[in-house]
């Protein structure tokens, strides 16, 4: 076929194109809006440096901004026998302007393309899940504040074993969610640094001006060497894949413990009849099937990584092939947690918790400590306070009283969200979004 860019004068075999083109086509979709962006800033710079003129520039700076447009409206499709979203790019720039399309490619490959891309396309989908996120905390809290009264027993070994409350355990996801957001901030640190320039991963003879390419297209600064530049490439994916798996280890977590709570021999909390499946032939189910859906979308996630480590273990430095198979399964990862941390949000949001617990005289072990504590505070010794309630729990005549009094910071009594939701927004306003959109209207001729 014709249409390879790098195709002279031999066609390469339909099985083999077919073979190593893969899924590109399909994935590459994900990239095809931020490869325009790369292109605008990248025809921008080199006009600035002589190798575009100064009439060609806003001509193909216009044909570029009209391909972004047919991308947004869902236009753009990558046609057969054209390689790459990158190929089919400069596919429409020549079709369209003739031989000036064929210049944009000056001091570029590929190879630091498909990178650009990937770092503005990770850029924006963090954005997307930083909101996420945000979305389930603030439930989470919510949630965690209204029912903070609520005692409930807390287990080790799934053994009853102390005073809880569903203040505690909403709130301790909130918590977890907050680190894991430190973790997605740094993987956006090391996400947001320029590798356009870097050409087939060892820079060009051309004078680039990569300053000024990392400034147009918003990132925070840029990844230096050349040759760590084209490195970054499944590692950036892996740190932040790492990030995406950190919350799904928190959502996996929590869907257990409601998957556990929610049964008939637990009973702290109840789905809502609509948010549960049924069975086929036990006319009496209402299963728990989006919590364990989530948990399995979740431990997939948190095989992504791997996936990743493996593609990429081993490999010398330098440009392979091999990257391009961790865009099948990391690209449509934002996808996949988003959705889990909505659907969790809105099953938690209309769960119903159960008031009644703390007095069930089956859970009534739980304030063992309490009783040990309370003669303890009275007076006697700890130890012998302790053999006092172990012995009236072996002769049956344990009756503990039901108050509850915790009040250090993070107890029953004194959960400190509003540290958590400080520590929480604190972190968010490390993420610095607005520079890039701005750039990014810039680059689209929107900012006047
Ligand atoms: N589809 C390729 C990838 O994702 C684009 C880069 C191709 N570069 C090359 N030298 N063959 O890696």
């Amino acid at each position: 076929m014709a249409n390879k860019l790098w195709e002279k004068n031999i066609s390469v075999d339909n099985d083999v194109e077919a073979y190593t083109v893969g899924r590109d086509r399909e994935m590459d979709l994900y990239l095809a809006p931020f490869d325009v962006l790369g292109s605008i800033a990248h025809i921008t710079m080199l006009q600035s440096i002589g190798l575009i003129s100064d009439d060609e520039l806003p001509v193909l700076t216009d044909a570029l901004r009209d391909i972004f447009n047919s991308i947004s409206n869902g236009d753009f499709t990558i046609e057969d026998g054209v390689e790459d979203v990158h190929s089919q790019v400069e596919l429409l720039l020549t079709r369209r302007l003739g031989d000036i399309g064929k210049k944009i490619h000056s001091g570029r490959s590929r190879n630091d393309q498909v990178l650009v891309d990937l770092k503005l396309f990770i850029r924006s989908r963090i954005e997307d899940l930083v909101e996420a996120v945000t979305r389930l905390f603030n439930i989470l809290i919510k949630q965690s504040n209204k029912y903070k009264d609520i005692i409930m027993p807390g287990y080790t070994h799934l053994q009853v074993a102390m005073p809880s409350s569903m203040g505690l355990w909403f709130g301790a996801y909130a918590e977890s969610l907050v680190d894991d957001l430190s973790v997605l901030r740094a993987a956006y640190e090391i996400t947001n640094r320029n590798p356009l320039g870097s050409a087939a991963g060892y820079g060009s003879s051309f004078p680039l001006n990569r300053a000024m390419t990392t400034d147009l297209l918003g990132f925070e600064s840029m990844d230096y060497n050349v040759v760590y530049a084209q490195m970054g490439r499944g590692k950036t994916e892996r740190i932040v894949a790492n990030a995406i798996a950190s919350i799904a280890a928190t959502i996996s977590k929590l869907a257990f413990d409601a998957c556990m709570f929610n049964s008939q021999n637990f009973g702290f909390i109840k789905l809502p009849d609509e948010f549960t499946t049924g069975s086929s032939i036990m006319p009496h189910k209402k299963n728990p099937d989006v919590f364990e859906l989530t948990r399995a979308k979740c431990n997939k996630l948190q095989a992504l990584p791997v996936e990743i480590t493996l593609i990429t273990n081993n490999l010398p430095s330098g440009y392979f092939r091999d990257l391009q198979l961790v865009k099948e399964s990391f690209l449509p990862a934002f996808d996949s947690i988003i959705a889990i941390l909505d659907m969790t949000g809105r099953m938690l949001d209309n769960i119903k918790v159960n008031t009644d617990v703390a007095r069930d005289p089956r859970y009534k072990f739980m304030y063992s400590v309490e009783e040990v504590n309370r003669l303890a505070a009275e007076g006697t010794p700890f130890r012998d306070a302790y053999k006092q309630v172990g012995l009236a729990i072996e002769n049956g005549d344990f009756n503990p009283q039901f108050d509850i009094n915790h009040t250090h910071e993070g107890s029953i009594g004194n959960l400190c969200n509003d540290r958590i939701q400080l520590r929480f927004l604190d972190i968010v306003k490390q993420f610095d979004f607005a520079t890039y959109h701005n750039a990014f209207n810039t680059l689209l001729g929107l900012n006047n």
